[in-house]
């Protein structure tokens, strides 16, 4: 390594000495030194935007990493990639995770650098930058932005996006009076940062650390906190050390370590979101999650973190808490010690220094846990074949064994039409099914979570068991059955599902099942009017031929790494 980093990967004019000259000369026209341009390069990859709140911060972030990098002997290139900012892309910003994982594994190895810092955060971008990285295949380090500080209403702290759903619940439910949802929708998110609770975006910071895949103790620490520049410039310097070792974050994806980062996912009552973006990040190494091997860890693991959408609290406590390294020690005992995180320690090793203190109202021990073992469950049956996943620490457990009658909306205009309709016949046992807003169906919106129709929300209805082909918010609590697969549009079984049918959940057995044989089923199937015509033009055709199911992330087809052991 060394001075020969901005000649690497020359632009092909035919003539490799003209290219290298050619480059060095535009570099010059930057003001660049030639002191500066023999160092090693550290490649910054930025994803602000005026279009992503979360990332509000970038900027500074990076002028901290680079003080780190320039201190360590090196220089740091900045380089933009897309940004995905949550609530601002149409249909939903997951469509993108895979265009953005592109631009930023091509972007990595197209320019010359000898490691890369990957700045983001918010829901998509995080798994997006690890997916484009481990594919690369250039050492590189994760820096996340962090979670937003939370917000008062009339004295009650507000956190970005459980306390959204829950103020607009209560909306629905006729229950504020007008105008007072504005004044929460001022307050609910008040800072830079990702959303306050335990949503994605915070799920996905820790399983990167929990991956090895960013500093020790740097998922949590809140956007806005000086430590967050202090991590910055430590990130920088480490970048520095990681140019020399040449370690690249696929050697980092194993099967142990993946079992850890399932571990603190159920550990830390996260996302369901996160189960697709870790079978993604899996898949770019060749790969794969086994939805009953989830179980299997999920039956082993207790809920230690009580952080919203499942507890009470917020990012910013479980920062002052111990953040991950209080639920990696608590953990310990059923963790796999040897994995290697970015700076070349193993798990043993840094598990070596114990937290100086630990709030137990936020995390507690795993002999007093806060929610029992079984908390996140794959499902499988007759409506979901491929699988299925149930958040169960964030649902209500008098549904886990339930028999309803389904009311069944064919898509998400359907269900905007009809959910609040006074003549809707839906009852407090009934099921919400939701079809065709799956990967292709509809890009896998988070619209899993059906609201509850408006005249049983006035009746005090608070949950319901609810099936769809779609995702759901970090943020949001129900009994919500998602990422049926196969999805509705290439012939899932839950497309064939009829209001008026029986539904049957289990939790115990781990199924859902609509009450129909096989046979029956199959009728319905050879009934069905052909699928819809696929786009024509553009990423929504890439999209539309190459997404693979939830099992595998998501992801591309021609971007996973062919099936390894590993
Ligand atoms: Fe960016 Fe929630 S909107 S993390």
């Amino acid at each position: 390594m060394s001075g020969r980093d901005l000649i690497k990967g020359l632009t092909n004019y035919g003539d490799p000495e003209f290219a290298a000259y050619l480059r060095r000369s535009f570099a010059k026209s930057m003001g660049y030194s030639k002191e500066m341009l023999d160092r090693p390069i550290v490649g910054i990859a930025t994803s602000a935007s005026g279009f992503n709140n979360c990332h509000r911060s970038v900027p500074d972030l990076v002028e901290a990493i680079k003080r780190g990098v320039l201190g360590a002997g090196g220089l740091p290139i900045e380089f933009p990639t897309i940004s995905l900012g949550e609530v601002f892309l149409s249909p939903t910003s997951f469509v993108f995770r895979n265009l953005m994982a592109m631009d930023v594994e091509e972007m990595i190895r197209a320019q010359p650098m000898s490691a890369v810092v990957l700045v983001g955060g918010c829901d998509k971008t995080g798994p997006a930058q690890l997916m484009g990285a481990i594919s690369a295949g250039v050492p590189a380090i994760q820096l996340v932005v962090g979670p937003m500080m939370t917000g008062r209403y009339r004295g009650e702290r507000l956190g970005a996006c459980t306390d959204c759903r829950r103020f607009w619940a209560r909306h629905r439910a006729g229950d504020m009076a007008d105008g007072e949802i504005g004044v929460v929708e001022d307050n609910l998110a008040v800072t830079s940062g990702t959303c306050a609770v335990m949503g994605t975006a915070s799920t996905m910071a820790c399983l990167s650390e929990a991956l090895g895949l960013c500093l020790p103790g740097s998922a949590a620490v809140p956007a806005v906190h000086a430590d967050r520049l202090r991590m910055a410039e430590a990130t920088g310097v480490e970048a520095m050390r990681l140019a020399e070792s040449g370690t690249a974050p696929g050697a980092l994806i194993t099967r142990a370590s993946l079992d850890n980062a399932i571990r603190v996912l159920v550990a830390i009552g996260g996302s369901t979101n996160a189960i697709i973006h870790l079978a993604a990040i899996a898949g770019r190494v060749g790969l794969t999650i086994d939805p009953r091997h989830l179980n299997a860890i999920s039956e082993s693991t207790p809920v230690l973190v009580n952080l919203k959408p499942t507890g009470e609290q917020y990012m910013e406590d479980f920062h002052a808490a111990g953040g991950m390294d209080a639920v990696l020690d608590e953990l310990r005992p059923l963790l796999h010690l040897g994995c290697r995180d970015v700076t070349g320690q193993t798990l043993e090793e840094r598990l070596q220094r114990r937290p100086a203190f630990v709030d137990r109202t936020v995390i507690r021990s795993t002999s007093e846990p806060f929610h029992g073992t079984g908390s996140l469950v794959a499902l499988f049956g007759n409506l979901a074949p491929n699988g299925s996943i149930l958040k169960c620490a964030a649902a209500d457990a008098r549904l886990f064994e339930h028999t309803g009658r389904a009311v069944v909306f064919k898509n998400l205009d359907d269900l905007s039409a009809r959910i609040d309709d006074p003549d809707l016949d839906v009852e407090p046992d009934d099921v919400l099914v939701l079809q065709h807003a799956g990967p292709i169906g509809a890009g896998m919106p988070e619209a899993g979570y059906l609201p509850i129709p408006s005249k049983l929300a006035r009746a005090g209805v608070k949950d319901m068991v609810r099936i769809s082909d779609a995702r759901m918010s970090g943020t949001a609590f129900g009994t919500v059955i998602l990422h049926a697969s196969p999805e509705c549009a290439i012939g899932g079984p839950l497309g064939l599902v009829r209001s008026g049918d029986r539904i049957r959940l289990s939790v115990k057995a781990r199924t859902v099942d609509v009450l129909l044989t096989d046979q029956e089923l199959e009728a319905r199937r050879q009934a069905e009017a052909p699928p819809k015509p696929q786009p024509v033009r553009g990423y929504a055709r890439l999209y539309a031929q190459h997404v693979l199911g939830p099992e595998l992330g998501c992801d591309f087809d021609f971007l996973r790494q062919p099936e390894q052991e590993k």
